[in-house]
């Protein structure tokens, strides 16, 4: 079974991937963190974000930086969603996927292209949002919980631009696709959004656990 999980940045996506995969037992793929990693190698190289050959070139990052705690950063999540507009980066992002998306038991990714792109084949498809506001909110407490000044304010801006950039690119852009389930959790907790989640792939694949 191959479950794709889509949505903008800060909308518990990576919570609900991750309690499917825990649930039906699969293996979960956060794509993200590939962007993430040619960001944040682009940045080590000295390259240009902006510019589709420095990005590809840091392609070829080692496997070790996915382990690095510099991914996370709200950072290196915006040279992501900058490198990520660029049709080669994709590309040389794809297979990796497409493999992980495909082997034998199934699994669980992850991202803004999932359901559109890399798995249109996927048994169940869900699009997680939530207001900006409200994805600011909760980034803004976690980010103040883990020691990082900053303002709301800085938090929204920053929560509208990735969205325009990641909607708005012409490659594969943050699109739900027409048989994913809108999962808006803006006025859900945590809990309720895994239980709808849950329900509806156990319904989408016509078994319980
Ligand atoms: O999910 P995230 O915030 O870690 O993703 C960081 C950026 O990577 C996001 O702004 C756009 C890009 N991305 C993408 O283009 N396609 C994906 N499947 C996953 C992420």
């Amino acid at each position: 079974m191959i479950i794709a999980v889509d949505g903008p940045t800060a909308s518990g996506k990576g919570t609900i991937a991750r309690a499917l995969a825990a649930h039906f037992g699969l293996p979960v793929l956060d794509t993200g963190l590939l962007y993430r990693a040619v960001g944040y190698q682009t940045q080590l190289d000295h390259g240009d974000p902006d510019k589709a050959a420095d990005a590809l070139a840091a392609c070829d990052f080692p496997a070790t930086l996915l382990e690095d705690p510099a991914l996370r950063y709200e950072s290196t999540g915006s040279l992501a969603s900058r490198v990520s507009v660029h049709p080669p980066v994709r590309a040389a992002l794809f297979q990796r996927q497409v493999d992980f998306a495909n082997q034998p038991g199934g699994a669980v990714l992850d991202g803004r292209d999932i359901g559109t792109v890399i798995a249109p084949h996927a048994d169940a498809k869900l699009f997680v949002t939530a207001s900006p506001e409200e994805r600011a909110r909760r980034r803004h407490a976690e980010m103040l919980g883990r020691g990082v000044e900053v303002s709301y304010e800085a938090v929204l801006a920053d929560i509208h631009a990735r969205d325009a950039r990641d909607t708005g690119r012409a490659d594969a852009p943050l699109l739900r696709a027409a048989d994913a389930l809108l999962l808006d959790n803006t006025a859900l907790d945590r809990d309720a959004a895994i239980a709808a989640a849950i329900a509806f792939v156990e319904g989408r694949v016509g078994r319980s656990s």
